[in-house]
């Protein structure tokens, strides 16, 4: 079965308690939850992994270059809009990368509507919410379909 890895970022293990008017109610364990319910609907193994340590996102990110994973969903709070580490990092896979926010983050402050991420990314999808998440999935969903169509 192929694999798909949902990234999560700095912060993100506070989702449920933070911020509510931007982020909801919904927890980071909820949002795993149906992550990978909809990908086992979908036909994907999807992995889940958060930290608010750069080093370990990179190096998570390496070792999904070594495991051959089919397409990667980052949210990477706020390390979106100016860490050129993990920008590099996700330069380096081959597969689709789907860029999601929870928040629509051009409808916020300035430093948000900059993603340092956008040249190495398929696309950004924001503004939804939980189901920002799950549009991620679907997109890489299509994008892995027109592949093997090609
Ligand atoms: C976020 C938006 C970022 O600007 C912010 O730093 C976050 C969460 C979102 O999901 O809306 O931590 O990525």
């Amino acid at each position: 079965m192929k694999k798909i890895l949902v990234l999560h970022g700095i912060n993100l293990n506070m989702f449920g308690k933070r911020d509510p008017e931007h982020y909801g109610t919904t927890t980071l364990k909820e949002i795993d939850e149906q992550m990978v319910a909809l990908g086992k609907e979908l036909g994907y193994d999807v992995e889940c992994f958060q930290t608010n340590i750069e080093g370990e996102m990179a190096e998570r990110i390496h070792r999904a270059h070594q495991e051959g994973i089919a397409a990667v969903i980052i949210n990477a709070g706020a390390w979106t809009h100016y860490s050129y580490g993990i920008s590099d990092a996700l330069g380096i896979l081959k597969t689709p990368i789907v860029e999601v926010h929870m928040s629509n983050v051009h409808a916020r402050e300035a430093f948000r509507h900059l993603s340092v991420f956008s040249h190495v990314v398929h696309g950004q999808i924001c503004g939804f919410g939980v189901t920002s998440y799950r549009l991620g999935l679907l997109a890489a969903h299509d994008l892995l379909q027109a592949e093997g169509r090609s």
